[in-house]
């Protein structure tokens, strides 16, 4: 059995950050993960391009069950300090919109990055290296893997939820916290693609591919982005972000026509353009295709009449349908294809500054594994670079 001060189990961006960030202290620190390749999710996310983080980054732009846990590490390594080390390792990035850091050439560059840290600092790293077992010793912890045993001061558990179980995803965080005894919340899956009732499938039939640029609402909150028809229901960034605030059965409304009172310009190309049909004057916002099956299906006597011929109760109806679309999703796409897993180990049980089970000393929780949740737009990958930096300063 070999001795070393940090084991961090999961080399995935919470993982990695904090074995660098241990041994950046002179800790003698060992990251293992049980996949072919360190971090997977790195390298297929933000499209093969990695949104690693967010110039916006704020506590606002997370989901837990205690709003204040994540704060203190947001504000102990920001969005800033991972910005200075991409520049250091010179990887050419840019900002895509609102905020979000894209690399300029793939996400392969950040997690080359994170090794060449983990080299320069001497963290180890291993791959394809499964747990079998964790044992709390009196001086620790005896991990057994299918590559030996180690004994170790610090664990770290940085496994993360389980959206994508075919990159190597599993619920050993979970079962860790339970060993020990800590409280979890139940997950679900977020940041996830709504899908739709086979009657409304076949109703876009055709608009598979259809974007359009609406606020979305539920349960009081609202994101104004892109929807994305699919053959299997609704995506895009508007649906994943209020996919997190959702709950089977809730209705989700949305305004295709986000920047206006619709009635209002109804009324005004009433007296400017007479003589144009509905369904034309709308396409001018939405595509003609996504104009035509909407007014086919919600107002299909209006749709090719002359602005003059329809009268302002007609056009009220017509604004208020495409203003307040309700719609009931049947459900999501699941952990299949979700980019974050809501939920896990209750933050009461862990402390906000060291990342340690408050009840269980030497035991470290930290990234996604956590009941912490960013939006969509490189916050979750901050929080796993902020909570894996700041217990690298503590295990
Ligand atoms: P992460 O999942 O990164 O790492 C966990 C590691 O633990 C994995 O390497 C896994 O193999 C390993 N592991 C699991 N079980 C184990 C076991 N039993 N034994 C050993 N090892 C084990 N976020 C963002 O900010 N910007 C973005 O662009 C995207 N894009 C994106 C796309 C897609 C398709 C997905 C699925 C997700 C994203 N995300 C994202 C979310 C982001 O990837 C996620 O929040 C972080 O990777 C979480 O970091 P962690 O280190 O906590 O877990």
């Amino acid at each position: 059995m070999q001795s070393i001060d940090v084991l961090v189990i999961g080399a995935g961006a919470a993982g990695l950050m904090c074995g660098i960030s241990a041994a950046s202290r002179g800790r003698s620190t060992l990251v293992i993960d049980h996949a072919n390749k360190v971090g997977k999710k790195i390298l297929m996310s933000g499209g093969g391009r990695c949104n690693f983080t967010n110039y916006y980054t704020e506590p606002a732009n997370y989901l837990s069950h205690n709003q204040h846990f994540c704060k203190s590490a947001l504000s102990r390594y920001t969005q800033w300090d991972f910005i200075a080390l991409v520049e250091k390792h010179a990887i050419p990035f840019h900002e895509k919109k609102l905020g979000q850091l894209f690399c300029d050439n793939k996400a392969k560059d950040i997690v080359n990055m994170l090794l060449a840290e983990c080299d320069e600092k001497d963290a180890e790293v291993r791959i394809k290296c499964s747990v079998e077992s964790v044992k709390k010793v009196e001086s620790g912890f005896v991990v057994s893997t299918n590559q030996g045993k180690w004994q170790c001061q610090s664990l770290v558990i940085a496994t993360g939820g389980l959206s994508i179980p075919t990159m190597g995803a599993t619920g050993f965080g979970y079962d860790m916290a339970k060993q020990f005894g800590l409280s979890l919340y139940p997950t679900w899956s977020a940041l996830v693609p709504f899908t739709l009732n086979p009657k409304m499938l076949e109703e876009f039939t055709g608009l598979s591919g259809v974007s359009a640029d609406v606020r979305v609402t539920c349960n009081g909150q609202a994101f104004r982005e892109n929807i994305l028809f699919t053959h299997r229901g609704l995506s895009g960034p508007a649906i994943l972000q209020i996919s997190s605030y959702w709950q089977p059965g809730d209705l989700v409304e949305i305004d295709l026509f986000p920047d206006v009172d619709l009635f209002e310009q109804l009324k005004q190309w009433q007296m400017e353009k007479p003589k144009s049909h509905l369904v034309n004057l709308l396409a001018e916002q939405l595509t003609k295709n996504l104009a035509e099956r909407l007014s086919e299906l919600w107002f299909a006597e209006l749709a090719h009449k002359p602005m003059a011929d329809i009268s302002h109760a007609d056009l009220l109806l017509v604004a208020n349908k495409l203003q307040s679309w309700q719609l009931k999703p049947t459900g999501t796409e699941g952990y299949r294809t979700a980019e974050v897993t809501m939920g896990g180990v209750d933050t009461n049980e862990i402390s906000s500054k060291t990342f340690e089970a408050k009840k269980v000393k030497g035991l470290y929780f930290i990234g996604e594994v956590l009941d912490v949740t960013g939006h969509l737009g490189g916050f979750n990958f901050q929080w796993a670079w902020a909570s894996g930096y700041c217990a690298g300063q503590y295990v």
